[in-house]
């Protein structure tokens, strides 16, 4: 079952070829590889460097071999060393002696670098589409409640906004993460089938036509560098690890929010689990699992840098552990991008209980230190009177709108009647937050 048993004199370890095998994980490459080697097959045969029957041969070979897979007649498993010792050693068994040409002109470690590339590249797309879907979802909820609720900063609470603007500051954040996996994909459409094992081959080969069929816009301009490359791998983690920050974020907030201390959301019993014990438990524990997976994406570019580092040039075995670390960072990804777009869209909005914490924070001391600064008070001074105001409202347990403009007077003869215009909320978000621009 080797592709590379002539120069040995004895058999491999047990506990070698299990150590050395990467199946279980590349197992997942197999239409991929399949598909690279039908346009290297398709690029030999038109290179005359197979003959016509030979090309069809191999051709049928391996759709075969792709259609057996997709149907279940053939399961990709067995003592392999890898999905491309798999399809060749399986096409082989199937069609003979012609089979054992497919390798012409090529060597696993492009074979590796271009089915990988091309993996990657379909699953960064789909991590496109789920953004898109959860910019989608966070727009709807955003746009079907414009209710007022307090916004933080050092988690006290600060001024007015609304729900709709605090949703749609994450509309932003997925937008930019969007633009970052563009951005690899485009760095990475680069095709290194035809690199060789490093040097390229002497056969005359036509890289253009495997970079047309396999959709590439242009083949690699080094060879070395072809079969070396891995930054689309570390890029890509690097625009999850941000994107999983986002979310992480954004499942902290739900998870405080729904909490009975906060009580401003719902989150879906589809998306909350229970306790085994107590009976009265509702967990938020998808957007717990999203901040927890969060420190495994982050760990998987980490990983990948350092399985990089010092590797001289140009393939080392050390790359094969590159699948194993993105391939679940990729897998956590779009499933914590799907659920969070899940929990976002049937999440339940609790108006009144964010109202109710909207009159409880102080959330208009800004504005009126504002309206006593149109009043000509400078705003250091202004910032002071109203800091009083508060310590006095603390003390009588109300709020800046409660008192009476005799009492409001005793901290400035600046403010008049007009003044709870200014500092009603409603009027203030109006002003402020621009929510019509959002
Ligand atoms: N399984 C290997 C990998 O994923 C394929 C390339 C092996 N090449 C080699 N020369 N041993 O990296």
């Amino acid at each position: 079952m080797k592709l590379w048993g002539g120069r040995f004199r004895k058999a491999e370890d047990q506990i070698m070829e299990e150590f050395n095998s990467s199946l279980d994980i590349d197992r997942r490459l197999y239409f991929e590889d399949i598909t690279g080697s039908i346009a290297h097959v398709n690029m030999l045969t038109a290179c005359e460097i197979l003959t016509e029957d030979e090309g069809q041969k191999i051709l049928d070979g391996l759709k075969s071999i792709l259609s057996d897979i997709e149907d279940g007649r053939l399961k990709v498993e067995g003592d392999y060393e890898d999905i491309h010792s798999f399809v060749e050693v399986n096409l082989i068994e199937r069609i003979g002696e012609v089979g054992k040409k497919l390798h012409t002109g090529r060597s696993r470690n492009d074979q590796t670098a271009v089915d990988t590339r091309m993996y990657t590249r379909k699953k960064a797309r789909e991590v496109i589409d789920v953004l898109v879907t959860l910019k989608e979802s966070l727009k709807k909820t955003a746009d079907e409640n414009p209710v007022i609720m307090p916004g933080y900063t050092h988690l006290q609470r600060a001024q007015v906004i609304t729900f709709k603007h605090h949703l749609m500051a994450y509309y932003e954040m997925v937008s930019r993460d969007i633009k970052r996996v563009e951005n690899a994909l485009e760095n990475m459409d680069e095709n290194p089938l035809g690199c060789g094992a490093l040097a390229g081959t002497t056969h005359d080969i036509n890289r253009e036509m495997t970079t047309k069929e396999l959709g590439f816009s242009k083949a690699k301009a080094n060879m070395m560098d072809g079969v070396s490359d891995r930054d689309y791998l570390i890029e890509l983690s690097s625009a999850f690890a941000v994107l999983m920050m986002h979310l992480s974020r954004l499942s902290e907030e739900l998870i405080l929010w729904s909490s009975q201390e906060f009580d401003f959301i719902e989150i879906d019993d589809a998306y909350s689990t229970g306790s085994s014990i107590m009976p009265q438990k509702k967990n938020p524990d998808a957007a717990e699992l999203i901040r927890g997976k969060t420190g495994r994406v982050y760990g998987a570019l980490m990983s990948l840098l350092t399985v990089m580092k010092g590797l001289p040039l140009t393939y080392n075995k050390d790359m094969q552990e590159e699948k194993e670390i993105f391939f679940p960072a990729l897998d956590n990804t779009i499933s914590c991008v799907k659920i969070m777009s899940h929990m976002i869209e049937t999440l339940k909005v609790k108006e009144e209980s964010m109202k109710r914490a909207v009159k409880k924070g102080f959330l208009n001391a800004t504005e009126l230190a504002d309206y006593l600064v149109k009043q000509g008070v400078p705003f250091r001074d202004a910032h002071g009177i109203v800091g009083n105001i508060v310590i006095y409202c603390e003390n009588n347990e109300k709020g800046i709108e409660d008192l009476t403009v005799e009492e409001l007077k005793t901290f400035s003869s600046d403010i008049g009647d007009d003044i709870y215009d200014y500092i009603d909320y409603e009027n203030i978000l109006k002003k402020g937050t621009k929510v019509e621009l959002l």
